[in-house]
Parts: C-alpha cells; structure tokens; sequence
C-alpha cells in the first residue's frame, strides 16, 4: 500500500495467451517488470480452445488471441498484426516458384496445428472457401515441432509469420509466395465483459497498446511492403 502511494504499482497480473503469442509477449513482459518492477506476472500459455474455457470461467485477467469469441461475451480489441504465411523447407520444390495456387498448395502433404489451434482454424476456413481440402500428413500441438517437421522435410505447413521472425532456424525456411496469402489477422487482447479490471491489468492494457506500435515496427512486415526478408529472389 506504501509503495502504491508512491505511485508505484504493485500486485499480481494474470495473463492467459494462445500458443503463438509466445513469441512476442514475454518480450512485452520483460520491458513492463523493468517499468514496475513491483508487479508479479503469471503467465499461461495453451491453444486457443484452453483460452477459451478459462475466459469463461474468469481465471485470469486478460488474454491474448487471434480472435475473439463469438460465444462468450467479451471486451475485445486488436493491438498488432498477425500475418499467416505458407512455410516450407529453403530445398522444397515449389521455393522458388511465384504466385502458386492454393489448389497447387493442398497436393502437398501438409503439417497441421492440433484441433483446438485458432492457426488452425484459419488456415482451414481460407482452403474451404476455395472449397480445397488440405492433404493433412501430420498433426503437431506446438509451432516449434511443425517449424522442425518442415526442416527435416515432412511437408510445409501455413504458421504465424511470429514464429520465424527473429528466429535462428529461420535461415532452414522459406515463406513461399501464393496467391491469397498472407491470411492477414489480428491479435487481440480480451477479457470478460462487465469484469472489473485490476488497477494492474489496467496499467497493462495502457503499455500493451503503446508497446505494440513498437514492436510492430520492428517485425517484418510481409505484404505490407512487399519486401520480406524471407522471401525468395528479392
Ligand atoms: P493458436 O492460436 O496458437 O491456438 O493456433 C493462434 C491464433 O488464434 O491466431
């Protein structure tokens, strides 16, 4: 309380966030404790279809998703980017190609997230508007283990572009260059309507919404710019 006088914020801040806002929270989070150092975060971090059912049931104070809920009633709002890009291995036969086709993309053997992935759900909403169908060689619960399955040339999978961004393996993979993509989404923070956010979780949403601009400009910006460093002859 002492130390609240003082302006200094203390307490504990429950975060819940899907899987593939992994890479880039924790480095929100570690510019936010040198901000308040008196602030504790617990962090979660599971599949959409968890975040869910802990939104739900109120166990956190905010969460981080691609899309917010239709079913449970929610403040919600965008804070950055998400941009899903179709990955293969740099030796893949279609690397190098330009403007390949979605029907091109589903005869290949494809790396999927597990059910529960919001990833995954978009991935298939935009082959199923084309009426495609993916040829699902394997399922996989983690984005690291697909980003490996790609390497050791298993199949190509369509990921968050965060999960190559800054990132070693990344000289090992390629974003190919098809028609459609990227699936251009948005993250969201949300959390309960009619939830009386903490004094914490208020101070958090103020620095997420200053703090995304920056790291907006530092992450590659495929599509926007056209210029990817990822991508192939640029
Ligand atoms: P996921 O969610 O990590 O469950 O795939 C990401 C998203 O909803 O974009």
């Amino acid at each position: 309380i002492a130390a609240d006088m003082k302006g200094m914020k203390t307490g504990k801040l429950r975060l819940a966030v899907v899987t593939t806002a992994k890479y880039f929270v924790p480095r929100l989070l570690g510019m936010f404790c040198r901000k308040h150092p008196g602030i504790e975060v617990c962090l979660k971090v599971t599949n959409r279809a968890n975040i869910l059912e802990r939104l739900a049931n109120n166990l956190d104070d905010l969460y981080v998703l691609g899309q917010p809920p239709k079913e449970i009633d929610v403040i919600a709002e965008t804070f950055l980017e998400n941009q899903l890009v179709a990955l293969a291995s740099v030796d893949h036969q279609l690397a190098n190609e330009k403007e390949i086709t979605p029907k091109r993309i589903v005869k290949e053997p494809f790396i999927s997230r597990e059910s529960g992935s919001g990833t995954r759900i978009a991935t298939e909403r935009f082959f199923a508007d084309q009426s495609l169908k993916l040829k699902v060689r394997m399922e996989l619960g983690s984005n690291e283990a697909i980003k490996q399955a790609i390497i050791g040339g298993l199949g190509i999978s369509i990921l968050s572009h965060h999960t190559i961004a800054l990132d070693a393996p990344a000289k090992q993979l390629i974003v190919l260059d098809v028609k459609g993509l990227p699936i251009n989404r948005h993250w969201h923070y949300a959390y309960p309507a009619g939830k009386q956010l903490s004094v914490v979780a208020q101070v958090f949403l103020e620095y997420l919404q200053q703090a995304s601009q920056l790291l907006a400009d530092v992450s590659c910006h495929y599509g926007n710019t056209g210029h990817c460093p990822l991508l192939p002859n640029q």
